[in-house]
């Protein structure tokens, strides 16, 4: 049997405080590595699999830079509260509100996700949503019977992120996604264990699949990984694909 190793929460603080100003070089507002080089055209797809409408309560759990709730927050007349348990990242974030006076539209605020019920009010977001933040997750069912507390009847939960593969040679996909785990402080999960969990919530599962944008092809992670050194193979011929990237979006 192998054993995942898991990451906590304070190797994720020290990751994005190590590297926030390298990702920063390389996307222009959102924080993802499955991204598209038209990062707008990305938001408006998000904005459309997400139903973002005029006058909805949004939460975005784990918000980077508030790249994502920025631009959502400009083109829709929404209100968000913004979650992140890197400082770091929160104090950037908070002048980036400051600079296009959205402070009444977007609250940023540095803490653990895992906790969103305890800093929200209960049954009161149409969305919760994490963009390649869920794969960091330390408790996986409890983030996501949290999100399942804030929710309102009827609200959305999104989640887009790397899921480990489900392949015959297992045990080099493991290998590789420890690796993965450890030097960017996540803990890949599994699509079915995730969808499970989910439904043992009760939530309605209304999709899962590839997310619908063009995406770079790589170039943006690439360009990431030459700038910080942070490297899983240690040649080209070793590349081995051990993750997929899907979006889940489920009603409670
Ligand atoms: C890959 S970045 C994505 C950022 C953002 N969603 C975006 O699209 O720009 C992952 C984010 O999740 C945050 N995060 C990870 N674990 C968290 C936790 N337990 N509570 C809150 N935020 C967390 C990280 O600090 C980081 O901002």
């Amino acid at each position: 049997m192998h054993l995942f190793k898991r990451t906590n929460i304070k190797a994720i603080k020290k990751h994005y405080d190590q590297f926030t100003d390298t990702y920063l070089e390389v996307v222009d507002s959102a924080i993802q590595s499955h991204r598209s080089s038209d990062e707008q055209g990305m938001f408006d797809y998000y904005i459309d699999i997400m139903g973002i409408q005029d006058g909805m309560k949004l939460l975005d759990a784990g918000c980077g830079i508030c790249g994502p709730a920025i631009y959502f927050a400009r083109k829709n007349d929404v209100y968000i509260d913004a979650m992140n348990i890197s400082a770091t990242q929160i104090d950037i974030a908070k002048q980036k509100i400051d600079d296009y006076k959205l402070n009444d539209k977007i609250t940023a605020v540095a803490g653990d996700f895992h906790l969103m019920h305890r800093y929200f009010d209960k049954s009161t977001y149409d969305i919760v949503y994490f963009l390649e933040a869920y794969g960091h997750s330390t408790n996986q069912n409890g983030l996501l019977e949290s999100a399942a507390q804030v929710l309102k009847k009827g609200g959305v939960l999104y989640i887009k992120d790397y899921f480990r593969k489900d392949l015959p040679e297992m045990k080099h996909v493991n290998k590789i996604a420890n690796l993965m785990n450890k030097k960017y402080a996540y803990n890949l999960p599994c699509l079915y264990h995730t969808l499970s969990m989910l439904r043992h919530l009760n939530f309605e599962i209304l999709k899962v699949g590839k997310p619908g944008f063009n995406d770079d092809g790589g170039v943006g992670s690439v360009k990431f990984s030459e700038k910080s050194n942070i490297k899983l193979f240690k040649k080209e011929s070793d590349m081995f694909s051990y993750a997929d990237v899907f979006e889940i979006l489920v009603k409670k």
